[in-house]
């Protein structure tokens, strides 16, 4: 937590609240309590974007229930540069760990998830990242639905994305390519607002000075990644562009038809018949609503019920349905409804370790994090015109890179699982100081922060339940680092990084390396290294895979078919990120925005309107 800044668990007293017709805190005051023709299950980044699309159709009333509290006033969520502390351990988390981690010696790590309206698009670090042409391209080729290719999903790119002008309206040639984005969508999407000159220079140099392994690249979301370049992110001006602040916006909720419950848990989904081909159907949602636990409700939906409760959440209820492997309901009493062990298994999710280096520069993070008056100053200058340094995410560039072809020592031992030959193997994250939250902050020093991230991870998780208490967290365990190669590509990403501040540009800048990363420059140290990566790894919390998608027919595994209906039970859908097969190399939420943006025509057109 910074330490710096004022602690804004209490909302922001001059947002003035009840600004939307139908966001709803209490059952009993929604208009219409029967007769649902969609009840969606969590108002997250995809839950509220497929809302949006379905009340498009005045004829579909739709539900939406949220755990969470909204997101209005929530400063920290508001404002871009407070990402680090909106979560975890916050009252907008659901406050999840890790199981003991044997690839970190036993290490649990935090796990967060949005518990708020928007979800964790109202908690992340708002990077916007559409994955490599070829990631989509294999979920087209595993699921043989040519519909999830590169091509076909490009109008649903489109109709997500809002390009907005930076905070600062400086002029961005040469920053990213107009032509790849849209101005026509939704969720507005920006360049940083406010400079950050002694990296940003030095990073755009070093593309120049090693020009081979570093290649700049104008824009990482033209479908070809490879490269280094400026970060795109979800901001509108100076504030966080979500699920909820877009999707969900003035024009929107005012819909007749959207209908928006916040603080209602769903604890089961209801099984409420059997279909003439004797499937199971799941039309009904209990839940309950506000701090009464033990009152529980219920609804029914008349066309679909449609989980969108993200990739922990949604094995989770499937699993307390009785929708999942038998010989784990069965220990905890739960009845099966459908034998599937497809469900929160195949968590797919990316290693990430922040590396830390001690720089020549006192224009760090660190400078408003141990000096109160700087904090304040900053905050003032948002609170007046939505300017200055906190109007960015904390991620400054991006790089996107692979282990090459000819790196003989590294590829004798392992097949590549990328997409393809285009698709990175590694990330780098560049961020001008300590991220807050990954180490603590020490007394003196400046820093750089060079994340590495294993982004074609061969690694597999699980989400299991623990208890049949729905309000007990599940078992999560990512798995991380627990394959070889993604431990040794980790070790290649960090090498990486430690070329790329070899640069000349780099030499008055870089003092020396931090937190065990010097003990491993030095000849011989490779044991070191291998001890530096479980000592320090983490994750990216971009977990996918738990609710597979797989092709209709003839395959034993998967949890959805390729237009994301369950399959074995009639009525029910899933729409979030836990349908993406295997993690894309790139940031989730992009990912899946495009899956409810195509799951409303896909809903649209099984009923007749589209
Ligand atoms: C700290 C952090 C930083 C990240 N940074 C980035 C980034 O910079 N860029 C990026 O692209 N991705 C980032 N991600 C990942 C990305 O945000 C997620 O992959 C994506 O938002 C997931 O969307 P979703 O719709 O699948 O799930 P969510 O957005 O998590 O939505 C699920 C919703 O369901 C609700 N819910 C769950 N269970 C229940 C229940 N039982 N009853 C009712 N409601 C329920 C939840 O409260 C939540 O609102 C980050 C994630 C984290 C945690
Ligand atoms: C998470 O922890 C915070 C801080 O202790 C708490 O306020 C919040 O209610 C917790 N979240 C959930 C979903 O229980
Ligand atoms: C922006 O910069 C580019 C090149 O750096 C220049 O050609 C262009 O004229 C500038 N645009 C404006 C509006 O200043
Ligand atoms: C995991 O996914 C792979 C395909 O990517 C599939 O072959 C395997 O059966 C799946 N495992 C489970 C338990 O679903
Ligand atoms: C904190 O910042 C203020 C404003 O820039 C400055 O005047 C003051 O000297 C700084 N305090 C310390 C202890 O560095
Ligand atoms: C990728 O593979 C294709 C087809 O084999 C080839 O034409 C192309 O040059 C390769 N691209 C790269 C970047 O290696
Ligand atoms: C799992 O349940 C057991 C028994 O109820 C409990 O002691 C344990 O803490 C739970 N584990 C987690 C990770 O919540
Ligand atoms: C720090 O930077 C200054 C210039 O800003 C330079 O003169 C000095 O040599 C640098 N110190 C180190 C240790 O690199
Ligand atoms: C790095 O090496 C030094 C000298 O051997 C040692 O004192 C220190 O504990 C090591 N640091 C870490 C984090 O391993």
């Amino acid at each position: 937590m910074r330490s710096a800044y004022a602690s804004f668990f209490a909302v922001l007293g001059f947002v003035v609240r009840s600004a939307r017709g139908a966001v709803y805190e209490r059952y009993e005051d929604l208009p219409s309590v029967s007769g649902f023709d969609f009840v969606i299950v969590g108002g997250g980044t995809a839950g509220n974007a497929l809302a949006n699309r379905l009340t498009e159709n005045p004829d579909f009333d739709v539900l939406v229930l949220e755990a969470g509290p909204s997101n209005e006033g929530v400063l920290d969520s508001i404002i871009p540069f407070f990402c680090d502390q909106v979560v975890p351990f916050t009252p907008w988390d659901w406050n999840f760990t890790t199981t003991p981690q044997e690839g970190l010696n036993g290490r649990s790590v935090v796990y967060p998830r949005g518990h708020i309206l928007g979800g964790t698009s109202s908690v992340n670090f708002m990077a916007y990242l559409r994955g490599s042409s070829q990631d989509w391209d294999r979920y087209a080729a595993i699921t043989g639905d040519e519909g999830w290719s590169w091509d076909a999903i490009q109008p649903y790119i489109r109709k997500n994305e809002k390009w907005t002008e930076p905070a600062d309206h400086h002029n961005t040639t040469g920053q990213f390519d107009p032509s790849l984005h849209s101005t026509s969508g939704i969720n507005s999407v920006s360049l940083a607002g406010f400079p950050r000159p002694n990296i940003d220079p030095r990073i755009i140099q070093t593309t120049q000075e090693l020009p081979d392994e570093f290649p700049f690249n104008e824009d990482m979301n033209s479908g070809n990644h490879l490269g280094v370049g400026w970060t795109q992110a979800t901001i509108n001006g100076g504030r966080r562009s979500s699920s909820a602040t877009s999707y969900l916006g003035p024009e929107f909720i005012s819909r007749k038809n959207l209908h928006v419950l916040v603080n209602a848990q769903v604890t089961r989904l209801l099984k409420t018949g059997t279909t003439q081909d004797d499937k199971p159907e799941i039309l009904g949602v209990e839940f309950v609503n506000g701090d009464d636990t033990t009152h529980k409700l219920t609804v029914r939906a008349t066309k679909e019920v449609i989980l969108s409760a993200g990739s922990v959440g949604t094995p989770h209820l499937l699993q307390l349905s009785g929708i999942s492997d038998e010989t784990l309901l069965s220990p905890l009493g739960i009845p099966t409804i459908l034998h599937n062990p497809s469900v929160g298994r195949n968590l797919s999710d990316y290693p990430l370790l922040p590396n830390l280096w001690l720089v020549n520069s006192t224009e760090t993070f660190e400078k408003a994090e141990r000096n109160t008056t700087v904090a304040a100053e900053q905050l003032a200058e948002w609170e007046k015109n939505e300017q200055g340094p906190l109007v960015d995410t904390l991620l400054d560039h991006l790089a996107w890179l692979r282990i090459p072809n000819n790196e003989m020592a590294f590829w004798d031992n392992f097949e590549d699982p990328a997409a393809g030959n285009h698709t990175a193997h590694f990330e780098f994250l560049f961020s001008n100081g300590i991220i807050p939250g990954t180490f603590p902050l020490p007394p003196t020093g400046n820093f750089l922060s060079i994340v590495t991230a294993v982004v074609s991870p061969t690694s597999r998780g699980s989400v299991t339940l623990n208890t049949s208490d729905p309000f007990a967290a599940p078992l999560i365990n990512p798995g991380i680092l627990s394959s070889t190669f993604d431990f040794e590509a980790m070790k290649f990403a960090i090498r990486s990084a430690q070329r790329f501040l070899l640069a000349p540009v780099w030499k008055d800048y870089i003092i020396s390396p931090f937190n065990g990363l010097q003990n491993t420059t030095m000849a011989g140290s490779e044991d070191e290294l291998d001890e530096y990566v479980r000592a320090n790894t983490a994750t990216i919390f971009h977990p996918v895979g738990t609710a597979a998608m797989s092709p209709a027919e003839g395959v034993e595994w998967g949890v959805v078919d390729p237009e994301l209906r369950v399959k074995g039970v009639s009525g029910l859908r899933v729409v979030d990120a836990s349908v993406l097969p295997i993690v894309p190399a790139a940031h989730t939420q992009v990912p899946a925005y495009i899956v409810a943006e195509r799951a409303g025509d896909l809903v649209k057109k099984t009923w007749g309107a589209l």
